[in-house]
């Protein structure tokens, strides 16, 4: 499926560009980090993932290689193209309706901030429409801080990231610029967010019905969550 851009995302540098702003190469070789391990701790051994967003896969293959079954789903072919050993499906999100419901959900990437009428909503009844009964529902969330003291910056593998800035453009929306500076590329990405406090976040979920289990993470970042079944 081949979409135009998402309003208030962009993206340059080499390769294809994804309706929200991201660079298909520069995915390619970002690396995992400690998202597979922390994910792996919070589920079953073996489960069934449905994980929502995922690019070239980045987190899709550790996760395969752990043992899970992954069904990857993103609405940028280009990025689907880089995914082995899980099944695909090209589509956004919000859309989403398979036949099928999962032990797992995972909404990582700080995708539950995104901005456009509807699309929080939409992104988490996708989760809540697949989750098993007994499942649960996996979500990484923005970090306390994440819009203060820019630009802030860090290196990953032999390139440096920076997040330039962050600026409010109506309320409760800020536009995020991050630059990926590579020696032989350069990438940016321009991205809207929509910063939840751990309240607005907890009633996001029930709006949902889904409800958190546990925060996994000392930051709060990583979140996991159950539906709420009447
Ligand atoms: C920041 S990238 C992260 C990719 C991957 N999760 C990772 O950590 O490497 C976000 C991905 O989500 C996809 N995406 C964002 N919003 C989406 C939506 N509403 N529906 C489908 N895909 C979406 C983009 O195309 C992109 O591949």
């Amino acid at each position: 499926m081949s979409r135009t851009a998402r309003e208030g995302y962009t993206g340059s540098g080499p390769g294809a560009i994804t309706p929200d702003g991201c660079a298909v190469e520069l995915y390619r070789r970002l690396p995992a980090g400690d998202e597979p391990g922390i994910i792996e701790r919070a589920v079953p051994t073996g489960a069934s993932i449905l994980e929502l967003g995922s690019g070239t896969g980045r987190i899709t293959h550790p996760l395969v290689e752990r043992g899970f079954t992954v069904t990857a789903v993103d609405e940028s072919r280009q990025m689907l193209e880089g995914v082995h050993g899980a099944r695909t499906v090209c589509t956004p999100i919000e859309t989403l309706r398979l036949d099928a419901r999962f032990d797992v959900v995972l909404l990582a990437s700080f995708l539950v901030h995104a901005a456009g009428p509807g699309v929080r909503e939409g992104l988490l009844r996708t989760c809540r429409r697949h989750v098993a009964d007994e499942g649960r529902v996996l979500i990484q969330r923005e970090g306390a801080g994440r819009h203060e003291n820019l630009p802030r910056e860090r290196e990953i593998d032999g390139g440096l990231i920076r997040v330039v800035s962050s600026e409010p453009v109506r309320p409760g929306v800020r536009s995020v610029h991050v630059e990926y500076l590579f020696p032989d590329a350069r990438w940016t990405q321009t991205f809207l967010s929509c910063p939840l406090t751990d309240e607005a976040f907890e009633n996001a979920l029930a709006q949902a019905g889904l409800a958190v289990d546990a925060y996994l993470t000392d930051n709060r970042t990583w979140v996991r969550a159950l539906p709420v079944t009447r």
